[in-house]
This record gives structure tokens, sequence and C-alpha cells, in this order.
């Protein structure tokens, strides 16, 4: 099933290139979606956008629904992110990128990973872009799961095989958080890599990265992480301006802000399943920076 509704995705990209003679105002717009969810979860955005900005083509990334949205983030990133450079051929005049929980920072570190990207605007809603230490939404398949003792599940070669391990940030076992942790150290540029001059390249060359959080998430743990920001080793939240993936630069966040390409928005009284079925989310936040 999976793999048909992925075929008929090439397919539908493939036909984009046909029809794209319209010139249009707005840039194509592609969304990814979150775990154990898939893209009909995302079509409140992109209905909104099409009627607040109509004739924006719109790709609603299927890939990694449901269950396979645990599968390990590298897979993830490898798969949507040659739909994105797809539709980046089809779009040479740029297109813009969202990403809602998981699915932002698997569009993150897509930037990263595709660094000849064509992304113009980039904007993460309620991600845990510096990674997550709450299980509440893994009470759904691991009931017995608390965050004291997930590290020795994650941290583990079987443990890395999964989306949520990948990102797992355990502020009580660093050490094993960068000795097992294949993926969130290296897209953060935090362990030394051949790609780390490309990794950079990839975010700094935004027209504009829009980090969208707000602390009654209630998932996203800290909820800071969708900023940048996350706990030190006795769980006190570090903002992200005082932490070295800001202040060394590590990934182009500092000059991303120094030349106001950063933009960082807090939304209050908003539950970590309601970013997405919000209209107003969309009007007052996602709209301004779909150009
Ligand atoms: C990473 O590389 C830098 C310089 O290239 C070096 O100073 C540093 O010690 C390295 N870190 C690790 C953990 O290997
Ligand atoms: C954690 O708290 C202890 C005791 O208050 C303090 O000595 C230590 O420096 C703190 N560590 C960090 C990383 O802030
Ligand atoms: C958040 O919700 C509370 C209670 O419903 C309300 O009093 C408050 O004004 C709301 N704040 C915002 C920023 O919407
Ligand atoms: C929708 O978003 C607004 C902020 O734009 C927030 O005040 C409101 O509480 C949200 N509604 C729900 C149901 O989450």
């Amino acid at each position: 099933m999976a793999t048909m509704a992925c075929r008929g995705f090439n397919i539908f990209i493939f036909l984009l290139t046909l029809l794209n003679n319209d010139v249009n105002g707005y840039h194509a717009v592609v969304v990814i979606h979150g775990v154990l969810t898939g893209s009909d979860s995302m079509e409140l955005i992109s209905n909104r956008i099409q009627e607040m900005h109509p004739g924006t083509q719109i790709y609603n990334i299927p890939r990694y629904a449901g269950w396979s949205s645990l599968e390990s983030m590298w897979h993830q990133v490898e798969e949507i992110g040659m739909d994105i450079m797809s539709i980046g051929v089809v779009f040479p005049e740029g297109i813009n990128l969202i990403g809602y929980s998981q699915g932002g920072l698997l569009a993150r570190a897509i930037l990263q990973r595709f660094p000849n990207h064509n992304v113009r605007n980039f904007i993460s809603l309620s991600s845990p872009q510096a990674g997550q230490y709450g299980t509440q939404f893994l009470h759904l398949f691991f009931p017995d799961l608390v965050c004291e003792t997930a590290y020795e599940l994650f941290y583990s070669r079987i443990g890395q095989h999964t989306s949520v391990g990948n990102y797992w940030n355990d502020p009580h076992h660093q050490e094993l958080y960068y000795k097992y942790s294949n993926f969130l150290p290296y897209v953060n540029n935090e362990k030394n890599s051949t790609k780390m001059p490309t990794f950079k390249q990839g975010l700094t060359k935004l027209n504009r990265l829009v980090l969208i959080g707000g602390p009654d998430d209630g998932v996203i743990t800290p909820w800071q992480s969708s900023h940048f920001g996350y706990y030190d080793a006795n769980q006190t939240v570090i903002d992200m301006r005082d932490r070295s993936i800001y202040k060394d630069d590590l990934i182009g966040l500092r000059t991303l802000n120094e030349n106001e390409r950063l933009v960082l928005i807090t939304v209050s009284n908003v539950t970590h399943n309601e970013w997405h079925k919000n209209v107003s989310i969309v009007d007052d936040f996602l709209l301004p920076y779909l150009d």
C-alpha cells in the first residue's frame, strides 16, 4: 500500500513538470506531517494556504505515514529529500517548506543533507529541533516507558533504528547520547564529520528560518526545543542563544539571526495536537512567510 502510494507520488511530481507552465504569484509549498499520522493530518494547513494564496501548488508528502513514521530519521531524510529535490527541479524559482513536529526536524535535516536545495523559507512548526526528553506521545505504543530509563532502549543499536531514538536527548546521559545517537548530534554539527560544512551551508542559505513553538505544547519537552533551546544537566532550560549550537554558529543559526533571517515565534494556549488544526495559526504565523 505504502509503496503504491509513493510510486503514485513520483508520477504526480512528473506530471506537474508538464503542467507547470503557469506563472502564479506564490512559490510552491511542500508540507511534511508529524509522527504516527499522515498527509491527511496536514490538510487543514494545505487547504487554508490554497484558499488564502490561490494558485499555490502544494505537495503534502504522503511517505512514512502511521507506524512507518517511526523508521529511522536518515531513511526518511533520504527518501523525502529526493522528493523535495525533484519538486525543486520543477520550480527553479524556489519552493517553501513547512514541517510539523517530527516532520519539522526531518525537513531541517533534509535542507542540510541536500544543500543544493532551492528552499526559500522553511517553517518549523513545533518540532523537537534540539531533541526530546518527554515520553507522553510514546505512551500509545510504549505504555510503560519513562524518561529516566528510556535511554536504555534508545541509546543502543536497536534503539537507533527508530526515529524517536534518533532525536532522544537525555540530559543526564549525554555521553551515551554522543556515543550512540547517529542522527541528532550529526545534524547539529556537534560531532565531527566530513559533512559539517555542507550541513551548515544547507541552512545558512535560507531566506528565512521560522521556528514556532509554545509553552502549552505538552509534548515537545522542553517546549523550547522548538526554538533550539534545551536542558542542561540539571534540567534547567538553556536558551538557544546561550548554547554552543548558536554561540559557535555550528549550523548557521547565528548567521541567520545576524542577517535578520531567523524568526522565533512563541504562541501560548496551543497544545501539540492543535498546531496543525488551528486556522489562526496558519493565518497569523504561516501565511506571512509564504511568498
Ligand atoms: C573536532 O574537530 C576540531 C577541529 O577540526 C577539533 O579541535 C576537535 O577536537 C574535534 N572534536 C572531536 C570530538 O573530535
Ligand atoms: C547543577 O546544580 C549543581 C548544584 O546546584 C551545581 O553545582 C552545578 O554547577 C549545576 N550544573 C549545571 C550544568 O548547571
Ligand atoms: C489562554 O487561555 C486562557 C484561558 O482560556 C485565557 O485566559 C488567556 O487569555 C489565553 N491567552 C492567550 C494568549 O490567548
Ligand atoms: C488557536 O491558536 C490561537 C493562537 O493563534 C490560540 O490562542 C488558540 O487557543 C488556539 N486554539 C486552539 C483550539 O488551540
